[in-house]
């Protein structure tokens, strides 16, 4: 065994600032629903879904959607006009301890990222399907929060871990550091959510990125896909080695609206853990067009302006696409205020695997709510659920390996004003509006194109919406202090900020 003399010396920190591996993607904006409504036509084709969800993207919509029909729709609720693919995940309701519910406001729509990782990707094929997440989840079983995931291994990276780390609820302070994305993998409860998230939260969802290059779908709609070894990127698993763009979606609830009232946050799969969160993607690109996308649009800026191949519409133009809700579905009012959730939905607050239910409307609903009745356990009207409070005060000070590596680190930098915005707050009035009204788009910087971009997050203050991007750089550090001194690449992450909106939120 060898033994060296420790002399202390200075490190010598370099910041590199190229990186030629950087990840390009781009950011679909999506910022009207097409619609609310109890339709999920990948998991219940022909028939009412168990629980609402909102919809964004192509706007032939319906009961029973295949991916051919969205190819064909008429409009999209998305900027990009050549994007009809459908997206969708559960409603986030707040209930009253009354049992009454309300959809929480969605600031903003949705956005999904196309974030190109790995090489040689392949085009989502025509026809192509699959779903994120498990609706009837309700617990979790690995460490919490995630160890490094270098340290990954054996059941922490199945599938199934995966699958669940895929789940992001990103609590919104602007004035406080971000937390990265991916970072809880569960709904705060609702005194966290008042007292640290003044700014809403954003629920995110990554989608698997590995295909097994043969099925469109499969019978449980994931088998024919999956996670790569760190679920934003890493390596994909024997089998499933097509490399698909990765797919995720972020979507920000105004739950800061409900500060001060008593009641909690449910998913409309009846779910206050989140646990249970999911979403569906249903490809309505024309193949060819975006396989030449990820060819082509590989600007690092994420936006979509910087593609030569979109058309862009704009917001109110995309705001006019909604589809027709079934008349089946038309007394639903799942928005609210109700009782309970749309419609009939019993909350589940686990931590067993949740009970399938009697769906509201569908044919044999009321003989199976009588043979159902005495076996019901928890109702919708329960306000004692047992909510998980897991609730972190800080992203920063649970990330041990802050330079190892891990691309979801957690960032600690904080707001840096923007000079190029110009504040004439003239919020308009009335309009409960939950479209931007203008848009104020600055020019790359230069420190935003010599890094990797590994997430970026929405954040709304105010009448603002603004867009950040969370970095990684490549840093150089010498240790001069042992023989074997080499350097050593370590990363780092930056925050920056790149783009502001004036948004008219209420
Ligand atoms: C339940 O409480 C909320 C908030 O106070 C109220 O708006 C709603 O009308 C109540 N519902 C019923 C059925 O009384
Ligand atoms: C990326 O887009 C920006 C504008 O946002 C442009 O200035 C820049 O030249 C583009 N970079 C490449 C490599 O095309
Ligand atoms: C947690 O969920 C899993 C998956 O559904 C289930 O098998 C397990 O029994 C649940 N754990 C508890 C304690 O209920």
């Amino acid at each position: 065994m060898r033994s060296f003399k420790q002399t202390v010396l200075p490190l010598a920190v370099t910041l590199l600032s190229a990186v030629d591996t950087a990840d390009a993607f781009w950011r679909m904006p999506c910022r009207s629903r097409t619609g609310l409504a109890r339709l999920d036509p990948l998991m219940d084709p022909g028939t009412i879904s168990d629980h609402a969800h909102v919809i964004h993207g192509g706007g032939s919509f319906g009961m029973d959607t295949v991916p051919t029909d969205l190819q064909g729709s008429s409009c999209t609720s998305c900027e990009v006009t050549q994007d009809k693919s459908a997206y969708w995940t559960p409603s986030l309701h707040f209930q009253y301890s009354n049992g009454t519910t309300v959809i929480v406001p969605q600031v903003g729509g949705m956005l999904a990222y196309y974030l190109l990782y790995g090489d040689d990707i392949q085009a989502f094929p025509a026809g192509f399907q699959m779903i994120a997440g498990d609706k009837r989840l309700r617990n979790f079983t690995w460490p919490v929060p995630d160890p490094p995931k270098s340290s990954w291994s054996g059941d922490e990276a199945s599938q199934a871990a995966l699958r669940q780390k895929a789940l992001g609820f990103n609590c919104l302070n602007y004035e406080a550091a971000a937390e990265a994305s991916l970072y809880r993998h569960f709904l705060p409860d609702k005194d966290y959510l008042d007292a640290n998230c003044l700014d809403g939260l954003r629920l995110e969802l990554m989608f698997p990125a590995c295909w097994n290059g043969v099925d469109l779908d499969s019978s449980d709609h994931r088998s024919h896909v999956a996670y790569p070894t760190a679920v934003m990127g890493g390596t994909c698993p024997e089998g499933f080695e097509t490399q698909l763009p990765s797919l995720f979606f972020e979507t920000i609830w105004n739950t800061y609206a409900f500060a001060g009232e008593d009641g909690q946050f449910v998913l409309s799969n009846g779910d206050p853990t989140g646990y249970g969160y999911h979403g569906d993607f249903m490809m309505g690109w024309d193949e060819d067009f975006l396989q030449s996308a990820v060819d082509t649009c590989t600007n690092l800026s994420g936006e979509i302006q910087d593609c030569p191949l979109f058309d862009i519409q704009s917001d109110d133009d995309a705001a006019q696409c909604l589809f027709d809700v079934p008349d089946v579905l038309a007394d639903d009012n799942p928005a609210g205020p109700r009782d309970g959730l749309p419609v009939s939905v019993p909350i589940q607050s686990g931590p067993e695997y949740a009970t399938t239910y009697p769906v509201y409307g569908a044919s044999d609903y009321s003989s199976a709510t009588s043979k159902a009745s005495s076996a019901t356990t928890t109702s919708a009207a329960s306000s004692s659920a047992v909510v998980p409070t897991l609730s972190y005060s800080s992203a920063t000070s649970t990330v041990t390996d802050k330079y190892g590596g891990g691309i979801l680190a957690a960032v600690s930098s904080s707001y840096v004003p923007d000079a190029t915005y110009t504040s004439s707050a003239a919020a308009s009035s009335e309009a409960a509006s939950e479209t931007p009204t203008t848009t104020v788009t600055v020019a790359p910087t230069a420190a935003q194109t010599a890094g990797n971009i590994v997430a970026t997050s929405w954040i709304t203050r105010g009448n603002e919406v603004i867009e950040m991007y969370v970095q990684e750089v490549e840093v150089t550090v010498t240790a001069t202090s042992t023989p074997t001194a080499a350097a050593k690449h370590r990363r780092h992450l930056q925050q920056h900020v790149q783009r502001r909106e004036k948004h008219a939120r209420r």
